[in-house]
């Protein structure tokens, strides 16, 4: 396993970063690529056997592919050429294809053919495009058309055909902060480019304009979209984690809680949950506020080498702009808060 350099204050890493993926074709690709070498085989056999007909023999009957030949072997050699070309630009030609969206009330289908005739759909140009590393062209319907009632505290998860997943807050993808979310869709009849490297980006991908405007992520573009899916919140997720319920809306500890979330759950579970165990469960059995002096835990966020050193040591430290004094003191008020909240995982 390969660990993912984060800096503090980036996006948390998501588990299944695509570039620790092996990288082998995906099952849609894998098809093509048998249906083509089949074909490939197949005409290699009709070239091997027609060439044995001119010798004046005739090949064995191996199988049901083996035809009787037309009679004219130059002109029905230079047919099978041609055809032997077009078997070879197979891989390259896209088939249409559907995308499954599920926000939590049945999954519906987008039909390739059903998006490039909707309304809303329209040509875009993507500069400095993350897959293919220059200017393209789409042809595109913006996202939020097709996530109907989302709410901006939704994350969903983007699947490709590969199993990669990413997932998006979905406050980024309402448009909320001038970073515009495509669904770009490829049209069999104008297939996109091999990507540079190795692979294909279609059926869907997915791409931004003024990305920068919302600070979105390389891992924000994914493509060989198979599917779109709502993901239940942190709360259902991990209800473990969640400070009392009756704490109101902006106290310390709540606020606390949102900072924990997005600068120490990527790396630690708390109360035995969460996705990643890089680092100690922050609770069980203690919590670092029971066991740590206040100064020096506080310390040991700004710096974990202030605490103790050695070599392999991982946690990264957050500096005042990656973390402010009133944000770390918030955070330490929800630990604290959680150690008289112990769930035995
Ligand atoms: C990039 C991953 C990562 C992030 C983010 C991270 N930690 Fe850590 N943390 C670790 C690892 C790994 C350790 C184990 C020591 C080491 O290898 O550095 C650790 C150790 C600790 C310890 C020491 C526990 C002990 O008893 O030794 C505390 C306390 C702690 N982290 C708190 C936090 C808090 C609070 C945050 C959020 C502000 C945080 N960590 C964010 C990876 C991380």
């Amino acid at each position: 396993m390969r660990f993912v350099r984060w800096h503090p204050g980036e996006e948390m890493p998501t588990p299944q970063w695509r570039d620790q993926q092996p990288h082998f074709l995906s099952p849609s690709r894998r098809y093509v690529y048998l249906v083509w070498l089949g074909a490939c085989e197949f005409n290699v056999h009709v070239v091997i056997c027609s060439a044995f007909r001119q010798a004046g023999e005739r090949m064995p009957d191996m199988s049901p592919a083996t035809r009787p030949l037309p009679t004219d072997p130059t002109g029905s050699t230079m047919k099978l050429f041609i055809l032997f070309l077009l078997a070879s630009c197979f891989p390259l030609c896209a088939s249409a294809a559907e995308l499954k969206v599920d926000l939590g009330h049945g999954a519906v289908s987008y039909h390739t053919d059903a998006l490039l005739r909707r309304a809303d759909a329209r040509w875009i140009s993507v500069v400095d495009d993350v897959a293919f590393r220059r200017t393209m062209h789409y042809h595109a319907v913006p996202l939020a058309a097709l996530l109907d009632d989302i709410g901006p505290g939704d994350h969903l998860q983007f699947v490709a055909a590969d199993g990669f997943a990413a997932e998006i807050p979905a406050a980024l993808l309402l448009n909320t902060r001038g970073s515009t979310a495509w669904l770009a869709i490829e049209d069999p009849a104008k297939p996109w480019p091999a990507l540079p490297g190795h692979g294909h980006a279609g059926p869907f991908y997915v791409v931004w304009t003024r990305p920068r405007a919302a600070a979105v992520g390389p891992e924000q573009w994914p493509y060989q979209l198979a599917s779109i899916r709502l993901l239940d919140s942190v709360a259902e997720r991990f209800p473990a984690i969640v400070p009392d319920p009756s704490l109101r809306a902006g106290s310390k500890v709540k606020r606390g809680f949102a900072i924990f979330q997005r600068t120490c759950f990527a790396c630690h579970t708390l109360n035995g949950q969460g996705d990643s165990k890089l680092g100690p469960d922050l609770n069980i059995p203690y919590s670092p506020t029971e066991y740590l002096r206040a100064d020096l835990l506080r310390a040991f966020v700004r710096d974990p080498q202030s605490l103790r050193r050695w070599p392999q040591a991982k946690m990264p430290g957050f500096d005042t702009q990656s973390l402010s004094d009133a944000d770390l003191d918030a955070l330490l008020a929800y630990l604290r808060h959680m150690a008289g909240r112990k769930a035995r995982p």
